[in-house]
């Protein structure tokens, strides 16, 4: 007999037993939506999409345990025991005292920065993820990224590009005064990085540092389990430990976190704040109740919290973290066999094309980002997103002249749990085609623009 573990394939960790059916459009048809989408990706209708690599947040698949909990979900308005599971489980994963249910991942950062912080303050993290530097900012506060230097260079090779530059943050907090920086922050995996994980030896030295100036140090959780893999595969020490208390770890350093249950929840809606704070949580919630909710559902359905629950538990599950994590490395490996420039090593729940290189005949001023996500829905129906300077150049109100972003990146985010590999080979076979023509594809230019976020809603033509 063979043992099991002679099998290197990576399977689906699951069966289908509920299909969405995908409609495939013609490029002709492709052609005429974008047109009217104004070539802005965000406007065009899901049902025109095939493979939708848009974004992981909310879009991944739900369990049969997470159907089955969502008929236990207990509508009352306060004292659920929907709620209960949800806290418990939270709890249980955790280990935080305190824990508030929001609606989702950003209104857990409104009501954080709007306890903790004031005018004037500064919190650092390694890379603030966008709705969490525009919380910061809201409040008066300025967002401070401080990520190490491997983490700035797409194609350097180091297991823990995620990792907070610890002497950084020390001058920042000597520089300004430790009563300026009222919570630092660690986005574990750091998504605007690349999905790059933090190691638990960088959330040692981040407290160690923290602690000599008493200043509580809280996590972005989004990718927790994902983080806490990458720790396991990549980190001495961490290889006979089970992923349940690696997490237990990481967050023992910490002093609570937000949460986007979207992501490493499993759930299709919901978030939560936690804190050991007791005086914190009373003002959280108190806050809470004024915009999302009674601090027993915070603006989700009793139902939401069981899928939650149940998530939270299954997204510590080897098999399915180990297929996660091979989903994303063979997507970036092959990419890399055609020869596309990536975002190096693979992250946790993206792969992030580097459009500026692979497009040196488009300048920035062009949005090479824009052009390349445009083409791969034309080619394939494939739905992606910029991350440039269509998403992060900066307008100069006064002359209108725009500084480019300092990378010009297409992310294909994996939702999780749903694509199977020959979708997965089919966004391969596209990305080749459209890397064989790419001598071919145009820049794009701004045709209208708001004044924020201007990425959603932008309107484009070829330039
Ligand atoms: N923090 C991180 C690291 C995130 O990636 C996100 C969302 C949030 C916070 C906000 O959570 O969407 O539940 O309000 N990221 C999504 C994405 C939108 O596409 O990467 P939310």
């Amino acid at each position: 007999m063979t043992s099991d573990k002679s099998f290197r394939t990576v399977i689906e960790p699951f069966i289908i037993k509920s299909v969405e059916p995908l409609r495939l459009t013609t490029r002709g048809e492709r052609k005429k939506y974008l047109q009217e989408a104004h070539y802005n990706l965000f406007k065009i209708k899901a049902q025109h999409v095939l493979i939708d690599l848009l974004t992981d947040s909310g879009t991944g698949a739900m369990s049969t345990e997470q159907w089955a909990a969502l008929m236990r979900g207990d509508e009352s308005y306060a004292g659920s025991p929907s709620f209960q599971r949800f806290e418990n489980s939270v709890k249980d994963v955790f280990g935080f005292k305190y824990v508030i249910p929001t609606h989702q991942g950003r209104a857990a950062e409104r009501i954080l920065f709007s306890t903790m912080c004031k005018k004037g303050d500064i919190v650092p993290n390694n890379t603030h993820f966008d709705t969490t530097r525009a919380n910061v900012e809201y409040r008066g506060a300025m967002a401070v990224d401080l990520v190490v230097e491997e983490g700035k260079d797409p194609q350097k090779i180091y297991p823990f590009k995620g990792n907070m530059d610890v002497r950084q943050l020390r001058s920042l907090i000597e520089k300004e005064g430790a009563e300026k920086v009222p919570l630092c922050m660690l986005t574990i995996t750091n998504n605007s990085g690349g999905g790059q994980p933090v190691s638990m030896e960088n959330i040692k030295e981040v407290k160690k540092v923290l602690e000599e100036y008493n200043i509580p140090l809280y996590f972005d959780a989004a990718r927790f389990a994902e983080n806490a893999y990458f720790i396991k595969l990549r980190e001495g020490g961490y290889q006979d430990i089970s992923v349940k208390d690696i997490v237990r770890e990481m967050m023992s350093y910490a002093d609570g976190c937000t949460m986007s249950a979207k992501k490493d929840g499993l759930a299709n809606i919901g978030g939560f704040i936690c804190t050991n704070d007791s005086a914190l949580a009373q003002q959280e919630k108190d806050l809470l109740i004024l915009t999302e909710g009674y601090p027993t559902y915070g603006g989700l359905a009793g139902r939401d919290l069981e899928a939650i629950a149940v998530g939270l538990q299954e997204v510590l599950e080897e098999d399915y973290l180990r297929y996660r994590l091979a989903e994303a490395k063979y997507l970036g490996e092959r990419l890399i066999e055609i020869g596309y420039p990536i975002v190096q090593p693979p992250g946790g729940h993206a792969v992030y094309l580097d459009a500026k290189t692979l497009l040196p005949h488009i300048p920035q001023s062009q949005y090479p980002g824009q052009a390349l996500s445009v083409e791969l829905y034309l080619a394939g129906g494939i739905r992606t997103v910029e991350i440039g300077s269509v998403m992060f150049g900066k307008v100069n109100p006064k002359t209108k002249e725009e500084t480019p972003a300092a990378m010009e990146l297409v992310r294909l985010a994996l939702p999780r749990r749903t694509h199977t590999q020959s979708h997965i080979d089919y966004v391969l076979e596209v990305a080749k085609d459209v890397y064989n023509n790419r001598e071919k594809i145009k820049g794009m230019k701004i045709t209208a623009q708001p004044q924020f976020l201007r990425h959603f809603t932008a309107k484009f033509d070829q330039a």
